[in-house]
């Protein structure tokens, strides 16, 4: 009889994300329910380059829902991209018996997984965890909500000032590429504008619409996505409203405070989720799929496809719509 002993690996992958932690302990948890051998691979693909697994029982992963960021550490691992290195892990991982492998992080970790399965025909499920919530196939990816509530919390605290000063704020989140984390912070926090990659707003048309209520000496928060590899560029857009508006921005940059945190309810409760949903499709030598939140329900869904942009977009529907709230 075929001997149907799972062994899985679990890693982490990426910028951390609250929630990994909780999605780490769901396939510890289920897969040892299952029978399964569960082992935690240390630092992402990086633990696979240098062997760095380790056997995770029930008790393990006690004690760590409720924090942030991932026991296993993280990282983005770039001799990963080389073949060889990545043959040189499938000849591990065969050596070590492990078929089973359940990657948490975002489009990029996808990427390596998926070539693990087609270079080395081993089972892998992704669970998806950026704070971007922009991988393309899935409506939430972990750590979003815990993100967008610790940059809520800090945008209230800078219009308590704003408001009490009639000072302007522009208040920079994280997002790279896209700007989920600015909208939905924009919104719940009344932001008067929100600048996302994907829809940019020229500084002539926030001058013009600010000098419009200038007369009533009104404070103004202005939610800017960071838009690239690396923060700072509200300090540009402060010395632009200086120079062309003659207006005084302060800059806010919340950084990677985002990224930290104990988890929301939602996002424990969706990691526990994908976790549990993760192992079933590894115990039915599912493969190539990522766990996804489609129209409310979790379920399973391809990777997004490699070489393609396989970012989300942005709803304009949203922006619009806080153009007519933030009078
Ligand atoms: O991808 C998640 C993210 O937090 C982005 O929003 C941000 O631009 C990037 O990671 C920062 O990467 P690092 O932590 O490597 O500086």
């Amino acid at each position: 009889m075929a001997d149907n002993h799972k062994k899985i690996v679990v890693l982490t992958s990426g910028g951390d994300a609250p929630g990994m932690n909780a999605a780490l302990r769901a396939v510890v948890r289920v897969g040892c329910y299952y029978g399964a051998d569960v082992f935690g691979c240390l630092g992402g693909y990086q633990g696979l380059i240098d062997g760095d697994i380790f056997q995770l029982f029930p008790d393990s992963v006690a004690n760590i829902i409720q924090r942030g960021g991932t026991m296993l550490k993280t990282g983005r691992c770039h001799p990963f991209y080389e073949k060889s290195v990545r043959a040189d892990c499938i000849k591990f991982l065969k050596k070590s018996a492990i078929n089973h492998i359940v990657v948490i992080g975002g489009d990029g970790s996808f990427r390596g997984a998926s070539l693990l399965h087609e270079e080395g025909g081993l089972h892998v499920i992704g669970i998806p965890a950026t704070i971007d919530n922009d991988i393309h196939g899935t409506e939430y990816t972990l750590g979003f909500d815990t993100a967008t509530n610790t940059a809520l919390e800090a945008i209230d605290k800078i219009r308590d000032t704003a408001s009490s000063h009639d000072r302007h704020f522009l208040v920079e989140v994280m997002g790279r590429r896209t700007g989920f984390l600015a909208v939905d912070v924009g919104i719940a926090g009344g932001a008067e504008f929100i600048l996302t990659p994907e829809f940019p707003i020229p500084t002539e048309e926030i001058i013009e619409k600010i000098a419009r209520r200038k007369r009533q000496k009104r404070s103004t928060t202005i939610v800017v996505a960071e838009a690239s590899s690396k923060p700072g560029r509200s300090v540009e857009i402060a010395e632009e409203l200086r120079q062309h508006g003659d207006f005084d921005f302060k800059v806010c940059i919340l950084g990677h405070t985002q990224r930290g945190g104990c988890p929301t309810v939602f996002d424990r409760k969706v990691a526990s989720q994908m976790g549990q949903l993760a192992v079933n499709a590894l115990l039915e030598d599912k493969s190539n799929l990522m766990t996804a939140r489609i129209k409310g329900e979790l379920t399973l869904a391809p990777f997004p496809d490699i070489g393609i942009d396989s970012r989300r977009l942005t709803d304009h529907d949203l922006l619009e719509l806080d153009k007519i709230l933030a009078i």
